[in-house]
Formats: C-alpha cells, sequence, structure tokens
C-alpha cells in the first residue's frame, strides 16, 4: 500500500524544508513571470501553490525524520503526482479527466493534468486540478496504469506515487460516489451559461412551461468505422423512437439538434410539428456550444459516444441512448460492458441491425437475440 502517510518533522527538516521551497517558488515566479501571458500567470502561480510542497513535504524529498501514520502531530501528507494520459476529443478528454480525479482520490494522492488535457477543457468549464508542467512531467519516471472502462476493486489499491493512468476510460463507474464533485468540476463558465440559457430562451418564444431535450446525432467518422465493428449508428426510426418518448410525456417539448452530420439530420427528422431545431455547429474538435446547449436541456437524446454521454451525464434528466448496436461478435463488445456505461435510470432503445444482417448473408444465421 501506498497511502499518504502523515508524519511529524524535526524542527531543522521543517525549516529546511521552507527555505527551500521559498527559493523554489520565487525562481519559478520570477522565470515564468516574464516569458507568459496574463492569463497563464495566474495559473502558474496557482500550480506552484499547488505543488505538495506548501505545507507539505514534496514528494521528491523525503527527508522525514520520524513517521508514523497512526500518530500524526502534524498534517503533513506526501502525496505523489498522479496524472492520465490527454488523448482523443472532447469526451474522451473529460472522461479521462473525472477519472484521474476520482482514483487519485480514492488512492490519497494528488492528481495533476497535462497541459493538453488543461487546453481542451479550461475554456469551457472551471475545473480545479493544477496542470503538470511539461519539463516536470517529462524528468519523471512514470508507473504507467493500463485502466479498463469499469471500476475495479483492484483500482482502490493502486501503487506508487508516481502514476500515470492511460486509456480512453469512460464509466461512471468510476467517480458516481463523487458524482457532485464531477458536476462541480465540470461547470460551465458563466459567459457560455448565459449565451446557451439565452438561446433555449429564444427557442422557447411566448410558450409557457416547455421541456428542452437535447439531442446529440454522433455521425461523422462514426458513420464509416460502424459497420467495420459490426455495428451500426442511429437510424431515422431510433430518432423517432426517442423523441416520440418526450412527445407523449411533456405537453410543450423543444428539441434541440446537434450534430456532426447536419445535412444528414435536416433529411431523417421530421421537423413538421414545428418542436425541432436544428442548431449545432457541428464542430468536433472545438464543441463548445453545442455542448453547453445539450447540457443546459432538461433531458437527452444521444446516440453514441462520449460527446452525448457526457451531455447526459450533466444534463441530468432523463436519457434515451441507443442500446445493443453491435453484433455480439462485434470488437466493441469486449471492451465495453453496457451496465458501467449507461446508467441504471437511463432509457434504452435496441438499435436495429438488419443492415448489418442484410449485407453480409453470413452472419444471418445467428442474429442478434
Ligand atoms: C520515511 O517514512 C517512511 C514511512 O514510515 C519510511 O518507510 C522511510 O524509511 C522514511 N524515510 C526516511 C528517510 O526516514
Ligand atoms: C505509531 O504510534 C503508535 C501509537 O502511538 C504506536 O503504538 C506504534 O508503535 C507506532 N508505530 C511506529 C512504527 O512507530
Ligand atoms: C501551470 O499551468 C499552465 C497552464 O497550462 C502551464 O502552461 C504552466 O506551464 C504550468 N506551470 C507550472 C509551473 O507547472
Ligand atoms: C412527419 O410528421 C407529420 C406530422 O406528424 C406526418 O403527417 C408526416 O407524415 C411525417 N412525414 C414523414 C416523411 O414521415
Ligand atoms: C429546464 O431547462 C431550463 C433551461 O436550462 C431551465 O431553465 C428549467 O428550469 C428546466 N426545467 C426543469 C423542470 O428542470
Ligand atoms: C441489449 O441486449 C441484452 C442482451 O441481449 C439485453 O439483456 C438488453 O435488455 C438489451 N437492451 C435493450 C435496451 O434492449
Amino acid at each position: 500500500m501506498d497511502l499518504p502517510q502523515r508524519c511529524s518533522f524535526s524542527q531543522p527538516a521543517l525549516l529546511f524544508f521552507l527555505y527551500f521551497f521559498s527559493l523554489l517558488s520565487l525562481s519559478a515566479f520570477l522565470h515564468l513571470y516574464d516569458k507568459m501571458p496574463y492569463q497563464q500567470w495566474r495559473i502558474s502561480v496557482k500550480n506552484v501553490s499547488n505543488f505538495p510542497g506548501r505545507g507539505q513535504p514534496a514528494s521528491l524529498i523525503t527527508t522525514n525524520t520520524t513517521c508514523n501514520s497512526s500518530r500524526s502531530s502534524s498534517k503533513i501528507i506526501d502525496s505523489g503526482i498522479w496524472t492520465v494520459n490527454s488523448a482523443g476529443r472532447f469526451g474522451n478528454q473529460m472522461g479521462q479527466y473525472a477519472t484521474l480525479y476520482a482514483l487519485a482520490k480514492m488512492n490519497g494522492h494528488q492528481a495533476y493534468i497535462y497541459p493538453a488535457m488543461h487546453k481542451y477543457l479550461s475554456p469551457m468549464f472551471r475545473i480545479t486540478l493544477p496542470v503538470l508542467h511539461a519539463e516536470v512531467a517529462k524528468k519523471i519516471r512514470w508507473k504507467n496504469f493500463h485502466l479498463h472502462n469499469w471500476m475495479s476493486e483492484s483500482y482502490k489499491h493502486i501503487k506508487g506515487k508516481y502514476v500515470r493512468l492511460t486509456g480512453y476510460p469512460w464509466s461512471y463507474t468510476f467517480f458516481q460516489h463523487i458524482r457532485q464533485e464531477i458536476l462541480q468540476q465540470f461547470s460551465f463558465h458563466d459567459h457560455i451559461k448565459e449565451e446557451a440559457n439565452q438561446y433555449l430562451q429564444e427557442l422557447r418564444g411566448k410558450r409557457q412551461e416547455v421541456t428542452y431535450v437535447g439531442v446529440h446525432v454522433r455521425r461523422g467518422d462514426y458513420v464509416h468505422v460502424m459497420p467495420s465493428w459490426k455495428g451500426v449508428v442511429a437510424d431515422r426510426g431510433y430518432l423517432e423512437k426517442a423523441m416520440n418518448y418526450f412527445r407523449e410525456k411533456y405537453p410543450n417539448p423543444i428539441f434541440v439538434v446537434t450534430s456532426n452530420g447536419m445535412e444528414w439530420c435536416k433529411e431523417n427528422i421530421n421537423a413538421s410539428r414545428g418542436d425541432v431545431y436544428f442548431s449545432g455547429d457541428g464542430r468536433e474538435s472545438s464543441p463548445g456550444r453545442d455542448f453547453a446547449l445539450l447540457a443546459h436541456c432538461n433531458h437527452t437524446i444521444m446516440t453514441i459516444g462520449t460527446f452525448g454521454l457526457w451531455a447526459g451525464y450533466l444534463a441530468g434528466g432523463k436519457t434515451i441512448y441507443l442500446a445493443n448496436y453491435t453484433l455480439p461478435d462485434s470488437p466493441v463488445r469486449k471492451r465495453f460492458k453496457p451496465s458501467a456505461i449507461f446508467l441504471p435510470e437511463w432509457i434504452g432503445i435496441p438499435a436495429d441491425l438488419s443492415p448489418l444482417l442484410s449485407k453480409k448473408p453470413s452472419q444471418v444465421q445467428k442474429p442478434e437475440a
């Protein structure tokens, strides 16, 4: 076990720390001050103050004279440095962030994110994990720890002070126990919140008691990739069923459609009832406006992908998802436990797999149960 140790220090050692860190902070400060624009400079100061050296021993220096985990006079914690790879686009980055946040906390270590992840997430959210300087990240001899996409008991006891989690985790099972904290991390900056609310307000016009349903239709690369994974993307039948669910449940639903394949949506979603608005800008790499709109709606219709999963998680209302969208022998099924991805209260509508079956006659013999 490599849990945080509470140590009591001899006074000379403590003085040495204070001296050393005032020097370190000062030099870091002077070095960064004239090289960085204001915004980054502010973050840098935060990084330095978050470094486990202020009021705590730095994990790189271990001169504890006495250490007893059950009896501690001072609250000195040697919490190491944990991080996670910054891979994929927006939804993946959010998944990695939340998983790091939860696992580092569970194991009693301080989490840091890579600058690349900070760049993805901080324009949208009030995230608070400190950022690892690229130079520091390079010098550390990381222990890489690969994650599968669901929580395991062994993840509560990951050993190591310098751990880099890897993979593409997205599972509420990592962080559902601290849901409020995760939602706090992913709370939007005020200007984004205001813009989304204003837009939704305008859609409503003079109608009272409307219910906003965010619809995310993931297309793009998935349209080509899914068949090779023996799977399908959402079709018009799925979207119609999902929308009718809300039409039957609420008197004035307003469907806010965002997609990276908006042309397809306009051709395949029946908007003749006047309750459908196509409003996404469809950009996958800078998702800002789309994501904020979805997250500010009351309920969610997602198709596939982590972007829609997060929209549903943040919106917090009812979420409808496309279920069982791959054949039983799809490689996706090995990496993926539906029960760890879709919250129990979410509503799955099974996909129509018949296009796969008709294209590949060999698979007609073992169709989806
Ligand atoms: C610091 O404390 C730990 C935990 O008790 C101990 O294993 C380690 O040897 C100590 N280090 C020094 C330099 O005293
Ligand atoms: C830690 O402190 C407790 C309580 O004072 C004591 O019983 C125990 O022997 C100490 N352990 C070590 C390793 O010094
Ligand atoms: C602090 O975070 C900023 C934000 O990305 C980063 O650019 C900077 O290098 C970090 N500074 C330190 C000292 O870690
Ligand atoms: C679209 O919906 C309207 C109203 O419910 C219906 O009358 C019409 O047949 C639908 N059009 C298509 C192409 O399904
Ligand atoms: C629905 O969403 C709107 C916009 O975010 C919000 O103002 C309203 O309070 C929500 N309604 C309910 C019942 O949560
Ligand atoms: C998906 O398939 C599994 C296994 O056949 C089944 O238990 C589950 O109910 C299906 N989900 C939905 C939403 O139909």
